[in-house]
């Protein structure tokens, strides 16, 4: 027998310690996810990208009357910056959740987000930071995507 572990990290801070820069993306998080389209659960989500040329990407939950062909927040983002800025590392993204309940945890992103994400950070060799807000005060944040995605499922022969 042989236990194979992985350790995935999250540290918390208070928004006062994240520095001016991931403020600033927490706060376009904020209002993207105001604007963003949930009539069916009310659970609205927004993500906010950096790229290292500075430039934001902005995304939203996207529903639709047929469920499924609605999209979450995060890949809103991140697709729209893979298909705008193909080559462009992307930093950090920020993930933020508006709901009519008071949400005690941080949104953790879904497992499809998950894997989507982990895949540019594969491609671009640089990982990605994330912030999560957990409420008014407290944040969640990770220095890389494979802390939220242990095990992620990945195939070299598929890219050949
Ligand atoms: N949602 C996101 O946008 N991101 C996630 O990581 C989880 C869920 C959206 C999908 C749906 O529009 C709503 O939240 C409720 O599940």
């Amino acid at each position: 027998m042989r236990k194979h572990e992985v350790n995935s990290i999250l540290i918390e801070y208070k928004l006062e310690e994240l520095n001016k820069n991931q403020q600033n993306l927490l706060q376009k998080a904020h209002y993207i996810c105001s604007v963003a389209y949930a009539p069916y659960s009310m659970f609205k989500v927004g993500a906010s990208l950096i790229l290292k040329n500075k430039q934001i990407i902005n995304g939203s939950n996207q529903e639709n009357v047929a469920y499924p062909s609605g999209l979450c927040a995060e890949r809103v983002a991140i697709f729209s910056a893979g298909a705008n800025f193909p080559n462009q590392i992307i930093e950090q993204i920020a993930i933020v959740a508006h709901t009519n309940f008071e949400l005690k945890k941080p949104l953790m992103p879904c497992g499809a987000c998950r894997q989507a994400m982990i895949e540019f950070e594969r491609k671009q060799g640089q990982k990605i930071e994330i912030i999560l807000q957990v409420n008014k005060e407290n944040i969640f944040f990770s220095e890389s995507v494979s802390n939220l995605l242990p095990y992620a499922f990945e195939c070299e022969e598929l890219k050949k």
